[in-house]
């Protein structure tokens, strides 16, 4: 069995972050997104993995090089133009032979792996099986409408009047009969070859399609809320460490980790948190549910349930809460007087401001 990663499209809906950053690359517990994909495609015993990239091929290759780090053998696939998933298939096709496949969209977080629905698609080999999971906003998603028994009659790609609220997360086991259902669908009004659509193909071929509903489960629909409670719930597992160094006069309490090389002097740590390696804390609190990255900066400043990534400053402010804060960032007081707030945004950054 094969895996086919899917690492190109745009990341629009996690604008600012994605302008300058590949969306698979936005860190869950300071580790990209598309890392807890391919440990759980390792995990479940693939090791051959084609990656397929677009725009942002340089920054995903320079992330997971030939894949040894995770004990898999990559192979990139370039995709031209974000043109569909079942696309990716299309020019996946040498790559992915005769063998079975599952296809994982790198943008996707599925608590728990995939190393038991792999087993069972093996034992079973139904044409195609597809993971479902309970969504407040089904329109922005792949639908599944089921029969009274469980099995699915039909999908619907992005409804404006979903018929279900079972969203099709983006985990899909194939056998090889997946091929001639790509090369048979149309673009869809997005201009693009829809899975979604190559499923609907195999349905209405009386093929065997089965799903799976499951829970935790986390996708980049744009909304921050989701992404500090992914954030927090990955946080309570992650291992704490303390390989920074850490004063006297520092207080640690809980499930923390303190990276290499960071350094937190005269302050107050709530986990569960992590300081990134060559972090700065000085002076400053960390509440629960706090991700800081790699080389950011915290002075004289207060910070709970967020998320900072790499290199931002955050520098006499308190206190910041529920908030993502992008790469190289700097938040600092404004001036007295006059008491003015001063913005310097980069395009779609969403700020709130308490006055
Ligand atoms: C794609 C699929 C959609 C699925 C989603 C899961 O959406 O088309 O059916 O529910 O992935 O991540 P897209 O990311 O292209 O909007």
């Amino acid at each position: 069995m094969k895996a086919l990663v899917l690492s190109g499209g745009a990341g629009t809906r996690l604008r600012p972050i994605t302008h300058t950053s590949a969306k698979q690359l936005v860190p869950v517990a300071n580790k990209p997104v598309l890392f807890y994909g391919l440990e759980a495609i390792a995990e479940a015993g693939i090791t051959e993995v084609g990656v397929i990239v677009g725009d942002t091929a340089a920054e995903i290759r320079e992330a997971i090089g030939d894949g040894s780090d995770f004990g898999i053998k990559v192979t990139y696939l370039q995709q031209d133009a974000p043109l569909g998933l079942a696309h990716a298939v299309l020019i996946a096709r040498d790559f992915l032979g005769d063998d079975d496949f599952v296809m994982y969209l790198g943008d996707n977080f599925i608590v728990g792996g995939i190393t038991d629905l792999v087993d069972s698609f093996r034992t079973d080999r139904p044409d195609a099986q597809i993971l479902l999971t309970k969504v407040p906003n089904p329109t922005s998603f792949g639908v599944a409408e089921l029969d009274t028994d469980g099995r699915v009659v039909a999908l619907e790609e992005k409804p404006k009047e979903p018929k279900s609220d079972l969203a099709l997360v983006g985990v899909y086991l194939f056998t090889p009969a997946v091929h001639e259902a790509v090369r048979s669908i149309e673009p869809s009004w997005r201009g693009e070859l829809e899975i979604t659509h190559a499923i609907q193909w195999l349905i209405d071929q009386d093929r065997d399609v089965r799903s799976t509903t499951i829970s935790g489960y986390w996708k980049d629909t744009g909304n921050v809320t989701d992404m500090l409670e992914v954030n927090r719930l990955v946080l309570e597992t992650v291992e704490p460490c303390r390989e920074g160094s850490v004063d006297e006069n520092t207080e640690v309490i809980g499930r923390v980790r303190i990276e290499k090389g960071a350094q937190v002097t005269r302050s107050r740590i709530v986990g569960p948190a992590i300081i990134g390696a060559g972090s700065v804390v000085s002076d400053a609190y960390i509440g629960p549910s706090t991700s800081v990255s790699e080389e950011c900066r915290i002075v004289d400043s207060e910070i709970e349930y967020s998320i900072v990534l790499k290199g931002a400053s955050i520098t006499g402010v308190r206190r910041v809460e529920a908030s993502l804060i992008g790469r190289a960032v700097e938040v600092t007081p404004a001036p007295r007087n006059p008491s003015v707030h001063r913005l310097v945004l980069g395009d779609h950054s969403k700020v709130q401001i308490s006055s």
